[in-house]
């Protein structure tokens, strides 16, 4: 296929018979943060190449393997951001938010870009809905954050997906770590090069070369939760009679180190089967370093981020039902020029009252106007020609049922509203959910009242 009519490799397109799934999950996500006190933060895609080398760490796969960094015209290194927390914490420091009250609170949905090997549930271009919780050391802080996760997915109906935790403590406990994965690394000469560097520098970041030779190597390396400091370690134990506390379950997995620098004591992943090669659906954890480290004051922090696209691999694969937003309500076919006229204009005021309307603006035909209506699934018709619009009047045509209803040319929002009416309570009376198809029932019966 020509490269011009073909997307770069790892990214994908949400054509408009997807798009309500997306629309659906922000809405869903968006909801649960507005009951979280989580309000929404936008940065820009991409940053100056130095946050992302301080907070995510120079060490790591996403900075030394993946990250799409280029020099801009004016000379200056920028990055498409790799992940959401550097730019969100990067907005909040130059706009003084720490500041206002605390906890500050903030979810986003974001693109990212890491050049990584694309496979099931792995892109080169994702979309992540994250949050971040700026301003609180506590263990609770670490539950409430935990618990926005366990019920964003729960939801959205994603089923069996496990909550794993884990500590790696702090500096103070990490350094003896750090001492024990240098013992054990050293003479490991089976590991990439990448992790020859590492050793010295950062061997925990070892642990999640995504390399088979060095990840079998690390399956047999000390566990962090051996080395916890006595602070770190009733940090985590809190944390865990938290999650006891909301009957939330998890599992302590020692392995989980995430691939990001920023993070000290609680990490947490939650993974599914049913998410591709990749498994992990939503990782996070504590970054009490990060905001320092960018040069603001201390200030405790953690969040998480989910891959959209795992998430709805998930969805798919388990058969959740997405809501499918609400069809056209009326095409308004036409007959000659000063019909169409009409129709477009009777079309617009129909919109006014809140009615998903049609009319021809391909210039067919009737009977192709009447095919294109059936196509797209219009409930009702208008048949407009110069007769309706000298009588005045106009005969509404119901698609499925084959009803008719003649009415004024200037009540026809009306009368589709007596129409849409009776057809939602047959609907209801039929059992069939109408909330969940999107329908204002409310307006709707207050209308007809
Ligand atoms: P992360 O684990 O690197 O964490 O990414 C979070 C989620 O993004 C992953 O669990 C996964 O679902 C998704 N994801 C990552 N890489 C890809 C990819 N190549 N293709 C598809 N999905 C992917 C972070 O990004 C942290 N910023 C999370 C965080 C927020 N920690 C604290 N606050």
């Amino acid at each position: 296929m020509p490269l011009l009519t073909k997307a770069v490799k790892g990214t994908a397109d949400v054509l408009p018979g997807e798009s309500y799934k997306w629309q659906y999950l922000e809405r869903v996500l968006l909801d649960i943060c507005r009951f979280f006190g989580f309000r929404e933060i936008r940065f820009p895609v991409f940053e100056h190449t130095e946050l992302f080398f301080r907070s995510v760490g120079e060490t790591t796969d996403v900075v030394q393997k993946e990250m799409y960094t280029f020099e801009d015209k004016g000379g200056r290194s920028i990055t498409l951001r790799p992940e959401g927390t550097a730019g969100a914490i990067r907005a909040i420091l130059e706009h003084g938010l720490l500041n206002t009250a605390l906890p500050l609170k903030v979810c986003y949905f974001v693109s990212c870009y890491r050049y990584e090997k694309p496979q099931s549930g792995r892109y080169r271009e994702f979309h992540q809905f994250g949050v971040e919780m700026v301003g609180s050391p506590m263990p609770r802080a670490d539950v409430e954050v935990i618990s926005l996760a366990r019920k964003s997915l729960d939801m959205l109906s994603l089923k069996s997906v496990e909550l794993e935790i884990n500590s790696i403590g702090c500096k103070k406990c990490r350094a003896e770590y750090h001492k024990a994965l240098y013992e054990y690394f050293s003479g490991k000469d089976d590991l990439c090069g990448t992790c020859k560097g590492r050793l010295n520098r950062n061997p925990m970041r070892i642990l999640d070369c995504k390399s088979p030779v060095c990840s079998e190597i690390a399956a047999g390396a000390p566990a962090i939760l051996d080395y916890l400091c006595e602070d770190c370690a009733a940090h985590f134990h809190e944390v865990k009679k938290g999650l006891d506390d909301l009957k939330i379950e998890y599992k302590v997995n020692p392995r989980i180190v995430r691939g990001l620098d920023y993070y000290n004591r609680t990490v947490f992943e939650f993974v599914s089967k049913d998410a591709g090669a990749q498994g992990t659906v939503c990782g996070g954890g504590r970054y009490d370093g990060l905001i320092e480290e960018l040069g603001g004051a201390p200030t405790p922090s953690l969040g998480f981020a989910m891959g959209l696209e795992r998430v709805l691999m998930v969805m798919e694969k388990q058969g959740v039902c997405f809501p499918e937003p609400e069809g056209c309500d009326v095409y308004v076919a036409s007959i000659g020029d000063r019909a169409a006229r009409k129709a477009l204009e009777i079309a617009d005021k129909l919109r006014e009252e809140g009615f998903f309307a049609e009319c021809d603006t391909m210039g067919r035909s009737l009977k192709a106007q009447m095919k294109h209506a059936d196509k797209i699934g219009a409930r009702f018709t208008v048949v407009l020609g110069d007769e309706e619009i000298d009588k005045g009047r106009v005969v509404i045509k119901g698609m499925r049922d084959k009803s008719e209803m003649e009415t004024e040319l200037c009540d026809i929002a009306d009368a589709l509203y007596r129409l849409r009416a009776d057809r939602d309570l047959d609907e209801i009376a039929k059992g069939i959910d109408i909330d969940s198809m999107g329908l204002d029932i409310r307006g709707i019966m207050e209308k007809r009242t």
